[in-house]
């Protein structure tokens, strides 16, 4: 059972862990381990390059170990270099790529350098935005023009970041539309979700959802929903409008109501027999660390659902889906599934899923210090 000792156990453990992998994981940028237990190294563009990093930063403030520290200093200023080398491919996952690098590295240490790297990444990012369909643009190529995914819930932070820090707040007023078209054309009534919103790039007009990364435009990518939940809890955090903190308990009660026996999501919850389907343990660490913040800003007589989903989810992940007693191993969670209906990245290890595993017992153990 999660009680406090096991949460603390799991914070050492997690320490040990993640200095081994400094280790094995070198210069690597890590984002997909396979069967053997062995990181790729993924391009520095690619939209999890800030996740290793970003665990290297939440533990050593949790730790106070400096050779985490040390470790992720350079990141910001490594990743910074996409903008010059990859200016079209670069997209709207500059969240996922500068909160967990150059904005933590601000917010803990005051670093300017960090703080300049940050602001860049959010006007780049408010830069994608669509002001007649009100949405910001995912990705690049002709296809994707009106494309917006789910995902970018997650990728706003960075603009409530920028207006906090600047305190002009145009950058929140992008986030909120944004999140605005998301709550009108991507969260169903039941709570579910879809991952891709298709609109005319030139009026602005909704087309329809698609299935993207999820089985298809009607079903419930879990990973979406994980996204869904924990954006929108912090967009209510960020902004205390009434309507994101509903939007995100639907979003929750649906993905608690969808779990299966162990508590882990499969890959969608609408596939029609869960027979040989995979899970997704990343889902399962993504939203866990949402119900947490939902846990947060709800009253008692509410957060203890959202505290106790969350407790069930982080204990069966590291139950039944953690490394530890295999040393070798560079990932922290196995199981986990990135795309599906491609067939790529199916039952694997993936380095988002370990950052918001990590991030989730961080925060059951008292961190504050979210990158937002
Ligand atoms: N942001 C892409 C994914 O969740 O796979």
């Amino acid at each position: 059972m999660l009680n406090e000792a096991y949460t603390e156990q799991t914070m050492n453990r997690l320490s040990e862990k993640v200095e081994a992998m400094i280790g094995q994981i070198g210069d690597k940028t890590p984002h997909v381990a396979g069967q053997d237990g062995k990181y790729d190294s993924t391009r520095d563009n690619w939209w999890t390059s800030g996740f290793w990093p970003g665990l290297l930063w939440l533990m050593h403030d949790v730790t106070g170990k400096e050779v985490f520290k040390k470790v992720a200093w350079g990141w910001d200023a490594k990743l910074e270099k996409c903008f010059s080398e990859y200016p079209v491919e670069l997209h709207h996952d500059v969240g996922f790529q500068f909160l967990p690098t150059a904005v933590i590295k601000y917010e803990l240490t005051g670093d300017q350098e960090g703080l300049r790297i940050g602001l860049e990444a959010a006007n780049y990012l408010a830069g994608r935005f669509n002001p007649v369909g009100n949405f910001i643009r995912a990705w690049n190529g002709s296809n994707a023009i009106g494309w917006a995914i789910i995902d970018c819930l997650m990728n706003i932070p960075l603009l409530f970041w920028a207006s906090r820090t600047t305190n002009d707040p145009r950058y929140k007023h992008i986030a909120m539309k944004h999140a605005d078209t998301f709550l009108k054309h991507a969260i169903r009534d039941d709570g579910s979700v879809c991952h891709i919103l298709s609109f005319n790039p030139e009026t602005g007009e909704f087309i329809e959802p698609i299935g993207g990364q999820g089985l298809s435009g009607t079903s419930a990518w879990s990973r979406g929903n994980s996204w869904a939940l924990h954006g929108l809890a912090i967009a209510f955090r960020c902004t205390g409008e009434e309507r994101y903190l509903q939007a995100a308990k639907r979003v929750a009660h649906y993905f608690i109501a969808a779990l299966p026996e162990d508590h882990v999501p499969y890959w969608d919850f609408r596939v029609e027999s869960l027979e040989g389907e995979p899970r997704d343990t990343s889902a399962g660490a993504i939203a866990a660390s949402g119900l947490i913040e939902l846990s947060q800003l709800t009253p008692a007589s509410e957060s203890r659902i959202y505290r106790s989903a969350s407790e069930r989810i982080l204990y069966s992940l590291s139950e039944n889906y953690a490394t530890w007693d295999q040393p070798n191993h560079e990932a922290i969670l196995i199981e986990g599934t990135g795309h599906k209906p491609a067939n790529s990245n199916v039952n694997v290890s993936l380095i988002y899923g370990d950052y918001y595993f990590a991030e989730g017992f961080a925060k059951l153990s008292g961190w504050r210090n979210r990158i937002f």
